[in-house]
């Protein structure tokens, strides 16, 4: 008998996007299931099912890839542009399976970005359950306090309510700023610039250098590479 899986899921399989938007897709009415709109999520289909959308039809990706890119200031990270910016798909033009990022980078944050057409991975990869620590390197204006770090780790309030405990060092202080090592496992739109400011210091620069198990190491801005399977591997396992 063949696998039956839930819509969303096969979609993420099929390198569409991750999960979660594939069930926006879904709920949007772009998806057809042998000639039939889907607008309910938990419909179950296997590899014999004609799946579309958009009027495209999907089959699934014969070579999962991970990709490592550092990204470089200046570039969105979704794969098209409305406003016809760069996007880190730019970078990675040689890449012929139909990868996307995971999790977003502003357009001035540098640093790592995981790209792939593994939905399973990226979906693992963004849940807030999972609870992936992500280190960011922050410039910040100024000279944060011992109370402003403390402020960090405990928690401030964004959007009405406070953000999970993380790690905040100072690694150096220079003339008119300080270089922080920042620690967070939740994902929230531009969470570290807004921890910053509410402590009053003002991110000047914003860098990612690992998430979980995962470190830029020497990559240098605007390269790439693939994962290594021992490194999803460990991914996957140890994911703190
Ligand atoms: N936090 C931010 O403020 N910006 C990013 O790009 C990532 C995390």
């Amino acid at each position: 008998m063949e696998e039956k899986v839930r819509l969303q899921k096969h979609m993420a399989q099929c390198g569409v996007s991750s999960r979660r938007h594939a069930e926006e897709l879904i709920r949007a009415g772009r998806v057809k299931v042998n000639g039939v709109v889907i607008r309910e999520m938990g419909v179950l289909v296997s590899d014999k099912d004609m799946i579309e959308v958009d009027n495209k039809l999907i089959k699934k990706e014969e070579r999962l890839v991970y990709i490592m890119l550092n990204k470089p200031s200046g570039y969105v990270t979704t794969v098209t542009d409305p406003q016809d910016r760069n996007t880190v798909m730019d970078l990675i033009s040689e890449v012929k399976e139909r990868v996307y990022p995971v999790g977003r980078l502003d357009y001035d944050t540098t640093g790592l970005l995981i790209l792939t057409n593994d939905g399973d991975f990226a979906y693992f990869l963004t849940h807030p359950s999972q609870e992936i620590k992500k280190t960011y390197l922050a410039e910040v204006s100024g000279f944060p306090s011992k109370d402003s770090m403390n402020l960090l780790r405990k928690g401030v309030i964004l959007d009405g309510r406070p953000t999970a405990k993380a790690e905040a060092y100072i690694v150096k202080s220079k003339a008119k700023s300080t270089l922080l090592k920042i620690i967070i496992s939740e994902g929230r739109n531009r969470q570290v610039k807004r921890m910053c400011e509410k402590v009053g210091h003002p991110v000047i620069s914003l860098e990612r250098i690992s998430i979980g198990t995962l470190t830029l190491g020497d990559l240098k801005k605007g390269q790439w590479r693939h994962l290594t399977t021992q490194e999803v591997k460990a991914f996957r396992g140890d994911k703190k």
